[in-house]
Formats: structure tokens, C-alpha cells, sequence
């Protein structure tokens, strides 16, 4: 390094423009491609928000960018040689540092929850470090009734239930509900919304998560492992897959006959489907029949907004009706075992990052 650098890299530090962050120059596995590093803090444009981190959650959709997995992903905007943001995560709570001149809501010292991006993307989002740079209208308050960890654990798994159960539209008070792959991060929260909006719930996972998925309020709960839910005899309102491992006939043999099947689209860490696509074909598969078949919601190309999901997540949390499961908290640079964690499967509700 030379004097110059040395000099230069000594005024960052002085006048804190640099933080700690956990980067990636190239596609790969966790362990091989993250790197603990001091880099620049992130530009906040006029309608975002520099938050300091106090803490990040880790979910499938971030093992998928970091890996650059399924190789499509890459065309649809995370990078095509490399990713484009080298720092990973989407979900942060945090302290408001600053704001950019059209920010309106937030001002340094709030505490808020939320995700980086305002859309549902496959790239990377700059949660894992010590600031991270907003969309104002992907944050809302935090609630001061839960820690920041749990607060990071909410955002992207919440919306992924939220969008999906289309704000408690397809339930009505008194019906079944299934969800399958009940003890993630998007089946936990599903339970949580589905028993706020009156349903009775049946969660099936793995039998080691059955009594967490119990503890957060379902009324039955059935080992995937040992039993087949779908040649039970038992029928539901609506089947909430997040394992999307159903077939079309295992979906009409468990649904009641106005029954509605939703496929959130899971491909288990590049366990199912090809390389380049994953388990996309099988998930929009689905998507084609919908016009078609009844049990099949209609596709909404328009997405609901963030700021009003963060919103209806923040009334949840504060009404006590959602409350996040968080099973273990990693240092920053402990990332890559964070990651190799959530692969395995064990994790008996989210994984937290704190920097
Ligand atoms: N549709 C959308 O709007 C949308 C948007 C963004 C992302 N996504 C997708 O949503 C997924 C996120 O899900 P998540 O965070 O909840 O994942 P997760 O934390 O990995 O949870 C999946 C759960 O399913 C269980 N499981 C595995 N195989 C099963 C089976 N055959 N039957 C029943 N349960 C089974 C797993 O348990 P074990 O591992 O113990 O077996 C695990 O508890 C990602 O794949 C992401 O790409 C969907």
C-alpha cells in the first residue's frame, strides 16, 4: 500500500465515511465468496434513508444471489458476470443516520424496520454492514415493543406471506387452512396472519419444529416426514405451500371444493429444478393454469406497495398478533456460517445477523 493510500484510507476512517461489510466480488458458495471488508458507506439518494444497522435476517432468497443461483437471476438484475452490489441481505433494523432531501417521514435517531429494496428482487441489498442505504417508503417505525432482531426478521419473509394470503382476502373467519412448510420464515409469519384473520391452521414441517409452530398458534400439526397430508381425507379452504412441492392432483385431492391452492415457490437451495432455472418452471407452471382452474388464484402483475405491507406488518407486530421467531443471532463476519446454517435446515425460526 502506499503512503498516499495509507493517508487516504486513514481520512476515511477519521471522517467516517468508511464501515465494515460483508462483500462478494463473484458468484460461489458462502464460504468461499464472502469476505469481511472496510469499504465506502452507501450513497443515500433524495428519497432515501441511511440507516445503522443494529441488525439483518438471513433468508433463502439471499443464499440464492450470493450464489448466483438459479443462473437465470443473474439476467433479471443482480449481475450477469458478477453481482452488481457486492454487499448481501435485504432486511435491516436499524437507527435513521440520515436522510436525503425529499425524505419527509424519518429523521436521524428513529428507529425503523424494512427492507431494501421497494420491489420483490433477486439481487443483492446491501443489508450486511454497518449502514445501509433505504427507499424511505421500504421502511416503517419499529415497533418499541420488539428488539431490533426480531424487527429484521419481519420485512421480506412478511410480505413474501403478506402478498400471498392478498391481506387476509382469500381467508374467511372459520376456514381451513394448511400451511406447507410451516417452520420457515415465510410459513411462521403465514401461520401468525392466517390465525389474526380467523382460520383454523394446520402447519406441516419436520417433526423438531412442530412444537414452534404449535407455540405460534397452530391447531394441528403434521410431520411431512411421516405422514402425507394430502391422502389424510381431510380437506382445507386453502392450501398455503411454501415447500411448493404439490403437485396439481395432490392439490384437488386436499382441497375442499372452492378450495384455493397457492404455490409460494421454493427450490431448496438448488435442490430441484435445473441450474439455469431452478424450480421457476414448476412455479409458473402454475401461473399459466391460473386463468384456467378455479383452485388457482388470478395473477396480480401489480404488486401491492411496500410502505402500505411495512404498515399492516407494524399494526401486526404492535397488536401482538405477530410475533417474530428468531432461533440464533450471528456476528457480521459469521455470515458464511449464518448461511450454511439456514441451508441445513435446522433453524427453528430466523437467523439475525448484528454488525
Ligand atoms: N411467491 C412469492 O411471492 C415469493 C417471493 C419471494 C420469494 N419467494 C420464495 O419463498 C421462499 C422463502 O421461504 P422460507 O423463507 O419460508 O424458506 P425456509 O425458511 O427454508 O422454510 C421452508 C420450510 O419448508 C420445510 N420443508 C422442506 N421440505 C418440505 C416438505 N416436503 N414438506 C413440508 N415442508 C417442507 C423446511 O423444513 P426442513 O428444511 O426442516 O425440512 C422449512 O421449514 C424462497 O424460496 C423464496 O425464493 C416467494
Amino acid at each position: 500500500m502506499t503512503v498516499d493510500r495509507l493517508l487516504n484510507c486513514q481520512a476515511a476512517i477519521e471522517s467516517g465515511t468508511i464501515m465494515k461489510a460483508i462483500v462478494q466480488d463473484r458468484y460461489g458458495s458462502p464460504d468461499d465468496v464472502l469476505k469481511l471488508r472496510e469499504i465506502d458507506k452507501p450513497a443515500v439518494g433524495d428519497d432515501g434513508v441511511l440507516v445503522r444497522v443494529r441488525a439483518a435476517s438471513v433468508h433463502p432468497d439471499v443464499w440464492h444471489v450470493v450464489t448466483g443461483r438459479p443462473y437465470v437471476l443473474r439476467l433479471m438484475g443482480a449481475g450477469v458476470l458478477k453481482p452488481k452490489n457486492p454487499v448481501p441481505g435485504t432486511d435491516v433494523a436499524g437507527i435513521v443516520e440520515s436522510v436525503g432531501k425529499d425524505v419527509k417521514r424519518f429523521r436521524p435517531g428513529d428507529e425503523v424496520f424494512g427492507e431494501t429494496f421497494l420491489k420483490l428482487q433477486w439481487r443483492n441489498g446491501g443489508a450486511f454492514a454497518e449502514y445501509a442505504s433505504v427507499p424511505q417508503d421500504a421502511l416503517a417505525f419499529k415497533p418499541g415493543s420488539i428488539t431490533f432482531e426480531q424487527a429484521a426478521s419481519v420485512p421480506t419473509s412478511g410480505f413474501i406471506a403478506l402478498i400471498n394470503l392478498e391481506n387476509g382476502v382469500l381467508i374467511q373467519p372459520g376456514q381451513s387452512v394448511l400451511i406447507n412448510g410451516a417452520g420457515g420464515g415465510v410459513g411462521t409469519i403465514a401461520i401468525q396472519l392466517a390465525k389474526a384473520y380467523g382460520a383454523r391452521v394446520t402447519g406441516v414441517d419436520s417433526a423438531e419444529k412442530s412444537k414452534m409452530i404449535r407455540s405460534l398458534g397452530a391447531d394441528h400439526v403434521i410431520d411431512y416426514t411421516q405422514e402425507d397430508f394430502t391422502r389424510r381425507g381431510e380437506r382445507y379452504d386453502l392450501i398455503f405451500d411454501v415447500a411448493s412441492n404439490l403437485s396439481l392432483s395432490d392439490c384437488k385431492r386436499a382441497l375442499t371444493p372452492t378450495g384455493t391452492y397457492v404455490i409460494i415457490g421454493h427450490d431448496h437451495f438448488g435442490a430441484v429444478g435445473s441450474r439455469t432455472f431452478g424450480g421457476m418452471p414448476h412455479f409458473f407452471k402454475f401461473v399459466a393454469l391460473s386463468p384456467f382452474l378455479r383452485q388457482l388464484p388470478s395473477v396480480s402483475f401489480s404488486m401491492p406497495g411496500k410502505k402500505e405491507a411495512m404498515a399492516v406488518l407494524k399494526e401486526f407486530l404492535e397488536a401482538g398478533k405477530l410475533t417474530p421467531f428468531i432461533d440464533r443471532t450471528y456476528p457480521l463476519k459469521e455470515v458464511p456460517e449464518a448461511m450454511r446454517y439456514l441451508q441445513g435446515g435446522r433453524a427453528r425460526g430466523k437467523i439475525i445477523i448484528t454488525p
